[in-house]
C-alpha cells in the first residue's frame, strides 16, 4: 500500500443519553450511519409514562432490542445499548464512561413535556428531581471519570421566555452595559432566563450547572436552545418498519405543529390554544440529527466559555399554522381555552446564525415535508385514541379543565 494512501479518519464514539427518544433515536441512527460508535444509554422511562398515561406514540415503536436488530439488518453497524437511570445509577455511569471514553456525550435524557411537567405536584417534582440529578451526575460523572469528552445538551428556546421587547434573541449571551466607577463597561451575561413551565424552569437550572462545571473543570460543552421539533422520519428511520420513529399526539407529549397535521389527517378541528397569536421557533427532525453533527464536529477548545447556539430554523404564529393547514387539507381549526399561563401573542425574533455559518441548510416548511408527516399520520391513522387529543392539563390549579372538541364533527379522512 501506498504510504500516500489517504482513509478517512476513523470516527469516535458517541454517547446517546435518551437515545430511545423521539430526537435521540434518529440521531443515534444519523451518528451511527456516519461512522461513530454510537452506545444508547436510556432507562425506556418515556415508554413508562406512555402506559401512566394510557398514551401511544402514533406509529407503533418496537422495543430497543427490534430496533438494534433492525439498524443491524439494514446497515451492518452495531450500536450498544446501556440500561440505566441518570441521576440514580451513579457509579454504573462512571464505570461506563471510563470503559467507553466517549469523544462526545449528546444528552437528551430528561422528562421534556411541559404540559405533563405541570399535570400535579408528582410530576413536577419527578421532572426536576429526574432532570436535575440527571444534568448534574452527567457533569459529575465526567470529572469523576476523569474523561475528555465535549457534551453536547439539548436545551430548549423556552429558557428565554417569550417576552423579548423587540430584541432578536441572542445565542445564549446578551451584550450589556454597565457603569462602573471607571465609567461604561461592555460585558456579556448569560441571557436572564425566563422560564414557562417546572420543565422549562430544569432547562434553565441546567444552564447554571454547565456555567459552573465549565469554569470549574474545564469541561467542554455545547448547550443547544432547541425550537419546538416537527416531522417523525428521517432518512435512516425509514429504511425498516421497526425503526420508525415515535409521534407523539397526545395532549401532554404532542408537539404544536405534528398535532395540528395529525388533526387533519383523521379530520379533527385544528385545537387552537387561545387566540393562537403565539409565535414559535421550530426546526423539523432531520435538521435536528445534522445540529447535533455539526455540534460534535465543532466543539469548543478546552478553555472556552459554554457554546450556545439556537438550534431552529423558522418562527411560526400558531395561528398562521392552522390557517396553512386548514387551507391546505379542508379540515377547520376550533379557538379552545388555553391551558398554560403564557402572553396570548408575542413576537419572536431569533438570530440562528451560528448554525448557518457552520453548514445548516435549513429545512422549511414550504419543503412538502408536512404532506410526508400527514402521509404517516393517515397511515397509523387507526391507532390513534381521540380522547387523548386535548390538553388536560392546566398550569394553575384553580384553572378548569380546558374544553376541547369532544366529537370531531367531520368524518375522519383517513
Ligand atoms: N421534542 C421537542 O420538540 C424538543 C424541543 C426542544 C428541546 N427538546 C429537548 O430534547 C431532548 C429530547 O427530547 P425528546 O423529544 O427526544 O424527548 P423524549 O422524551 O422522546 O426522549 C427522552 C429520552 O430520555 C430518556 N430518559 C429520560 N430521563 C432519563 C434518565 N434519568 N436516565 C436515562 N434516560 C432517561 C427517556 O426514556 C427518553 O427515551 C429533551 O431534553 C428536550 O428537552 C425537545
Amino acid at each position: 500500500m501506498s504510504i500516500l494512501t489517504r482513509h478517512p479518519r476513523a470516527k469516535g464514539t458517541v454517547m446517546v443519553l435518551g437515545g430511545d427518544g423521539f430526537c435521540g433515536w434518529p440521531t443515534a441512527l444519523h451518528l451511527s450511519n456516519l461512522g461513530y460508535e454510537v452506545v444508547i444509554v436510556d432507562n425506556l422511562s418515556r415508554r413508562k409514562i406512555d402506559v401512566e398515561l394510557g398514551a401511544e406514540s402514533l406509529t407503533p415503536i418496537a422495543t430497543m432490542e427490534a430496533r438494534l436488530a433492525a439498524w443491524k439488518e439494514v446497515s451492518g453497524k452495531t450500536i450498544r445499548f446501556v440500561d440505566l437511570t441518570l441521576g440514580e445509577d451513579f457509579h454504573e455511569f462512571v464505570e461506563l464512561l471510563s470503559e467507553v471514553q466517549p469523544e462526545a456525550i449528546v444528552h437528551f435524557a430528561e422528562q421534556r413535556a411541559a404540559p405533563y411537567s405541570m399535570k400535579g405536584a408528582r410530576q413536577k417534582r419527578y421532572t426536576v428531581s429526574n432532570n436535575l440529578c440527571a444534568t448534574h451526575d452527567v457533569l459529575c460523572a465526567m470529572v469523576e471519570a476523569g474523561v475528555d469528552s465535549h457534551l453536547v445538551h439539548l436545551g430548549t428556546m423556552g429558557v428565554y421566555g417569550y417576552g423579548t421587547a423587540g430584541l432578536t434573541i441572542p445565542e445564549g449571551y446578551l451584550p450589556i452595559t454597565v457603569q462602573t466607577a471607571n465609567g461604561p463597561q461592555d460585558l456579556e451575561v448569560l441571557y436572564p432566563a425566563n422560564p414557562g413551565s417546572v420543565y422549562h424552569m430544569t432547562k434553565t437550572q441546567d444552564q447554571l450547572f454547565f456555567f459552573y462545571y465549565n469554569k470549574n473543570n474545564a469541561i467542554r460543552i455545547t448547550d443547544l436552545h432547541q425550537g419546538i421539533v416537527w416531522g417523525t422520519q428521517t432518512p435512516e428511520t425509514a429504511r425498516h418498519e421497526a425503526l420508525i420513529n415515535r409521534f407523539d399526539y397526545d395532549g401532554d407529549y404532542g408537539t404544536v405543529l405534528n398535532r395540528f397535521l395529525m388533526q387533519a389527517a383523521i379530520g379533527y378541528p385544528l385545537t387552537v390554544h387561545g387566540s393562537g397569536g403565539q409565535t414559535r421557533a421550530f426546526i423539523h427532525i432531520r435538521d435536528t440529527v445534522r445540529c447535533i453533527e455539526i455540534a460534535i464536529a465543532n466543539p469548543p477548545k478546552k478553555g472556552d466559555r459554554v457554546m450556545i447556539l439556537n438550534q431552529m430554523t423558522q418562527t411560526h404564529r400558531l395561528i398562521d399554522l392552522a390557517e396553512k393547514i386548514s387551507e391546505m387539507t379542508g379540515v377547520p381549526y376550533e379557538h379552545v381555552r388555553n391551558p398554560r399561563v403564557e402572553a396570548a401573542e408575542n413576537e419572536l425574533v431569533v438570530s440562528n446564525e451560528q448554525f448557518l455559518a457552520l453548514g445548516l441548510n435549513p429545512t422549511k416548511l414550504e419543503d412538502g415535508l408536512m404532506e410526508e408527516v400527514q402521509t404517516i399520520a393517515k397511515r397509523f391513522a387507526h391507532r390513534c385514541d381521540k380522547s387523548k387529543i386535548p390538553c388536560v392539563s392546566t398550569w394553575r390549579r384553580d384553572e378548569p379543565q380546558p374544553v376541547e372538541t369532544t366529537e370531531p364533527p367531520l368524518a375522519a379522512t383517513a
